[in-house]
């Protein structure tokens, strides 16, 4: 018997906690640093040490490797901590390309355990998705992923997909942003969104160190929690800007947290895109909700602001401090334009599918087995899927394999927001709710000849996914 067959098996009879007892095997030591809670206080009282925020080396789409290894970061001010990282680095180095490039990538699997790297946002043949059954042992193997960019741009992300490991590999350090242009969207001309130095991705997450300052990944029943904001891998960040206008690039990566975003000043943030690329229209916000998995595109205009002015970025729902602005130039520069995406509109479902995500591990009442399909999906057919939930929630819902238009919210919170709005492969579900989206597999790539096109759909709360809220189905 396979040891993931033991840890399910052992799981179903005794319950969660036994799944976790076993996960815990690298972790060190209980107690929570002064650092964290310190840090965690912001709040501009003052005494907060702020470090410069780090931003992720590139790496090019085409020819590179990368390496899933053990490493050690600096989270600011020499504290270093032991991370499982791409190529060594905390967050992994940004790949960027153009719709129609080729993807040539070779992940080599330096850790102690298997691991598999998903693209998530990248619609992708079954080979190239990172599906958990394709996760491979540490040593000589390889995998190598080779696929052609058949989508709009948008910034999407990477990070390993193995079975019961997704929450403590993420966590732990491997995550990096992969950002996608096309001819509306390529940085100079297009649209003429601010790019190069004035074009930032940032990368949010939570974590909690221990003792030795290391990140130290115990998830609770509701999943994992840490008792601090890490910024592309930074405690308590500064970032110097001009007064100019800023294009964020932002994700939230945290295995669990879902962010509120707002500026201290309460300034509007200009919201143009989210996990899809840029929405149909750009729209002023005071607050942008994140779950985990999703991502946000805003501008930030400093240019009104007098030099060694100060905003901090803000996480309204947990009270933190999460990023704080430096203003500084001798000139005012850029724009802030509005912009206007093309956007099509799905329109009458053919089928129409029902999920239940139940309690923190199931689907219509299932777990995940690797070898069920649970459903079949004809390529070129609009559907409407209705996501649902009896409790546990908050649940991420993304689905891999094409992006969806969320048409309603029910219950709950019972409305859209403006950052729900165009394209996107994550939507949050919260207690009470019903969220239908319209999706429709029409990539060439979902019906790759001679492979079963099989995708996944799974709670993006790590924490349930590798306890089972997750299902395969396949495109035919
Ligand atoms: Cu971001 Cu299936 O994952
Ligand atoms: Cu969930």
């Amino acid at each position: 018997m396979k040891r993931r067959d033991f840890v399910s098996l052992v799981s179903a009879a005794m319950g969660t906690s036994v799944l976790w007892s076993c996960r815990k095997d690298m972790m060190n030591t209980e107690a929570t640093s002064d650092l964290d809670l310190l840090a965690a206080k912001g709040g501009g009282g003052g005494a907060v040490t702020r470090y410069p925020l780090k931003f992720p080396s590139s790496i090019p789409s085409s020819g590179g490797v990368l390496e899933s290894k053990l490493s050690t970061s600096n989270l600011g001010g020499e504290l270093y901590s032991d991370v499982w990282a791409y190529n060594g680095e905390f967050p992994g180095p940004t790949i960027s390309a153009k719709q129609g490039d080729t993807v040539s990538l070779q992940l080599k699997n330096s850790l102690n355990e298997e691991t598999i790297t998903h693209w998530h946002g990248m619609i992708v043949d079954h080979n190239n998705d990172g599906h958990p059954m394709h996760a491979f042992a540490p040593g000589t193997a390889t995998k190598n992923y080779n696929f052609i960019i058949n989508q709009r741009a948008a910034l999407n992300w990477y990070h390993p997909h193995p079975h019961m490991l997704t929450g403590k590999q993420v966590y732990l350090g491997q995550a990096g942003a992969f950002i996608i242009y096309d001819n509306e969207d390529n940085g100079e001309g297009g649209l003429n969104l601010p790019f190069g130095a004035y074009e930032k991705p940032l990368i949010l997450r939570d974590a909690t160190l221990d003792r030795d300052n290391n990140l130290s990944y115990k998830p609770a029943a509701g999943g994992m929690f840490g008792k601090i904001p890490l910024v592309n891998g930074t405690r308590s960040p500064y970032l110097n800007v001009e007064r100019a206008v800023y294009r964020f690039r932002i994700l939230n990566g945290s295995n669990s947290r879902i962010f509120g975003l707002a500026l201290s000043n309460n300034a509007a943030m200009r919201l143009i895109g989210n996990d899809g690329g840029l929405l149909p229209s750009s729209l002023d916000m005071n607050r942008i909700d994140m779950a985990n998995g999703e991502r946000t595109d805003v501008l930030i205009d400093f240019r009104s602001y007098p030099n060694n002015t100060r905003i901090m970025l803000r996480d309204l729902r947990a009270g933190w401090d999460l990023l704080e602005f430096r203003i500084n130039s001798e000139s005012v520069s850029g724009d802030l334009p509005v912009t206007n995406s093309s956007f099509t509109a799905l329109t009458n479902p053919v089928n129409t599918r029902v999920f239940s995500f139940d309690a923190m591990s199931k689907i219509n009442g299932l777990e995940y087995d690797m070898d069920r399909i649970d459903w079949t999906v004809p390529f070129g057919v609009t559907e409407k899927w209705i996501f649902k939930t009896n409790g546990n929630a908050p649940h991420p819902v993304h689905v891999h394999g094409a992006s969806f238009q969320v048409v309603s919210r029910t219950g709950g919170r019972n409305q859209l927001f403006p950052w729900e709005a165009g394209w996107k492969d994550t939507v949050l579900l919260e207690d009470s709710e019903t969220v239908e989206v319209l999706i429709r597999f029409d990539n060439p790539a979902n019906l790759m000849p001679g492979m079963r096109n099989i995708y996944l759909m799974h709670c993006h709360k790590l924490e349930h996914e590798d306890m089972g809220m997750m299902a395969n189905f396949e495109v035919v």
